[in-house]
């Protein structure tokens, strides 16, 4: 099993060494290693059993950094940054050489972010080399959202988890990129599109699918439990599936049912609060994953705030 603990000068010597150590963001636990070592780079995809043909984030100590890895960064995407940064936002940028295809899949960009969690914050500024960190899940499952799921699932294969304790934000970093003046949303994420707007204008989301040659790892079918996951409304779908005598567990937004059993049900916000919802979405999932449940109900959100991020995890957890 790995070591958990909040020692920085270790996660810190084993990075160096070109060992891969878990970090905690506030939007997800990453698997991290040494964005410029690249066995260390090789080791992320062995590690997450994750195809090489889907790029990695990189992550950076602060602004002044972006220069030695990345050409010119257009003015919009500079305003997304100043706001933004640190936060979850990833911004895909044209990348130097010192940034390895491997890293990126061989596209000429590169996806760079900030994080905003003080832990990881404090062992970027400690290190001479950026880290790049996808998501502490193996590849196609849920992401990670506090230290004790990457021990589940990665802990047999990495020496060190920095334990951050519960990510804030609960859901992977918005994408943002340009292209011919426009700018892209790539995976919706933990900054909602009308806070982007407020800074940009308007922005074109991408269909949010494996036909998106620009993200070739965003396939549908990411964030997925291993039971089956109905999207619908639920009471319709409760009757249909108690008809059928199939044990099913429930994942609202807000409500509860006096008639099922409480292992069996999660509101993601009884007060309907996004942020709430958003840090609990993931968990939530894994606990009903966890149940003796034959399959999860889900309804969605109404698409305001992060809603729309919400829904997007939701209907790839559904796609399976
Ligand atoms: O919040 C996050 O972004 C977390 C934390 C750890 O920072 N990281 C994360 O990484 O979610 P990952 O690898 O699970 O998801 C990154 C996504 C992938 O779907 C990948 O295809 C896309 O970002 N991506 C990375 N670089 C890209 C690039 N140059 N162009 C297009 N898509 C890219
Ligand atoms: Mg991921």
């Amino acid at each position: 099993m790995a070591e958990i603990g909040k020692d920085i000068d270790k996660a810190a010597r084993l990075l160096a060494a070109g060992e891969l150590v878990a970090i905690p963001t506030e939007t997800v636990y990453g698997l991290a290693g040494n964005a410029l070592d690249e066995q260390a780079v090789l080791r992320i995809f062995k590690t997450k059993n994750r195809p090489e043909f889907d790029p990695l984030i990189v992550h950076l100590g602060d602004k002044g950094q972006l220069d030695d890895y990345v050409h010119e960064i257009p003015e919009e995407l500079e305003r997304l940054a100043d706001r933004f940064w640190p936060g979850p936002l990833t911004l895909l940028l044209p990348k130097k050489a010192v940034i390895s295809d491997l890293v990126t899949s061989g596209l000429d960009t590169v996806g760079v972010r900030i994080p905003r969690h003080p832990l990881t914050r404090g062992l970027l500024q400690h290190l001479d080399f950026p880290l790049a960190a996808p998501s502490a899940n193996p590849f196609g499952y849920i992401s990670p959202t506090r230290a004790s799921h990457v021990q589940d699932q990665l802990g047999q294969q990495i020496p060190y988890i920095l334990d951050g304790g519960v990510c804030d934000v609960g859901l992977e970093s918005t994408i943002v990129g340009m292209e011919q003046g426009q700018v892209i949303v790539y995976r919706l994420g933990g900054i909602s599109v009308s806070d982007l707007e407020q800074t940009v204008g308007k922005v074109l989301i991408l269909p949010q699918s494996s036909s998106n040659p620009k993200s070739p790892g965003m396939l549908k079918s990411h964030y997925a439990p291993k039971k089956p996951v109905i999207l619908g409304e639920l009471d319709g779908l409760m009757d249909t599936y108690r008809q059928k005598g199939i044990v099913f567990a429930v994942l609202s937004f807000t409500r509860t049912f006096s008639e099922l059993p409480g292992s069996l049900q999660l509101a993601l916000s009884p007060s309907g609060d996004y942020d709430e919802a958003a840090k609990n979405l993931f968990s939530s999932m894994r606990l009903l994953d966890a149940s003796e449940a034959e399959l999860i109900l889900a309804e969605e959100l109404p698409e305001i705030h992060l809603g729309k991020a919400i829904n997007d995890r939701l209907r790839r957890a559904a796609a399976k």
